[in-house]
């Protein structure tokens, strides 16, 4: 994936020192990825390298060495299976000094944080605030069944014996936690890399709620997500046309509401279209002519 990274049509890539790498490959990996970040042309995409969680012997180091050589082209740091504000606030310490140390501006890595364990999901609201380096938080459903004896083998898919989505509550605790942060809300792997029908039904789900996105594993997950997290050419079309429909009403005719075909609309339907817009608009969506 460290080669392919580089050209993915995706938002942000992810290197991984954590669950990816086998324990006897962790020290040698960081080298690795510093000279991949260093050595490639990652043009406009965010660029993030996940560290080993807290529980383990690397964090401390991952940071030390990954942030420390690999200058300013590295934007984020991902923690996994974070469980309290404190190992947020350790990170964001250690960070300040490597920061400094290595010349960076301080501030400069931002953290996505994994929410993964059920101490995490107790805990997402304080992990969410505990530093204004939290750019983003993100769903791991695989360590996250395993955290809670769920009985499957594969995590991030549907559950057809159960009746509903079994992580419905966790998808709205995450994404309220991190929209009262004014956070980026991802969700996880779907790990049937071949099933992309399967990955659009699941991955509708999140973005139904409002998630942001969603982690692709293979370049072909990358056009599916890309699919689904964008709003339609019509729903784009439609955004401005109630835009349109809500200025013409409040500054010309003095009115908060009004009919659009066999919709009412106000104040809150701005709102929602400028949503869409935001999003059309970084998908590079413009305006239909006849819209
Ligand atoms: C991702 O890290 C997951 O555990 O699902
Ligand atoms: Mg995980």
């Amino acid at each position: 994936m460290m080669g392919k990274g580089p050209n993915i049509p995706a938002d942000m890539v992810f290197l991984d020192l954590e669950d990816a790498v086998a324990p006897k490959e962790k020290e040698a990996s960081r080298a690795r990825i510093v000279s991949a970040i260093r050595g490639n042309d990652w043009g406009d995409k965010v660029l993030c390298v996940r560290v080993n969680d807290w529980s383990t012997k690397w964090t401390a180091y991952d940071i030390m060495e990954v942030v420390g050589g690999a200058g300013e082209r590295l934007d984020e740091i991902m923690l996994p299976k974070v469980e309290n504000a404190a190992q947020i606030v350790a990170t964001d310490l250690l960070l300040r000094q490597v920061e400094i140390a290595s010349g960076l501006p301080v501030g400069h890595i931002g953290i996505e944080a994994q929410i993964e364990t059920a101490r995490g999901l107790i805990n997402v609201e304080e992990i969410c605030a505990a530093s204004p380096r939290v750019e983003t938080i993100i769903f791991g459903p695989a360590d996250f069944a395993a955290s809670m004896e769920m009985p499957v083998l594969t995590g991030g898919v549907q559950i057809p014996e159960y009746p509903g989505d079994h992580f419905h509550y966790v998808f709205n605790k995450i994404l309220m936690a991190g929209r009262a942060n004014g956070l980026q809300v991802i969700d996880g792997p779907f790990l049937h890399v071949r099933d992309n029908d399967g990955l659009r039904d699941y991955a509708m789900r999140a973005r139904t709620l409002g998630f942001d996105g969603k982690w692709a594993l293979h370049p072909d997950q990358v056009t599916v997500l890309n699919d689904v997290f964008s709003p339609t050419q019509e729903q784009f079309d439609k955004a401005w046309q109630i835009l349109d429909a809500y200025k013409a009403a409040t500054e010309n005719d003095g009115m908060g509401a009004v009919m659009f075909g066999n919709e009412m609309i106000d104040e809150a339907s701005r709102k929602m279209a400028l949503k869409f817009i935001s999003r059309g608009e970084r998908a590079g969506r413009t305006r239909s002519a006849q819209a």
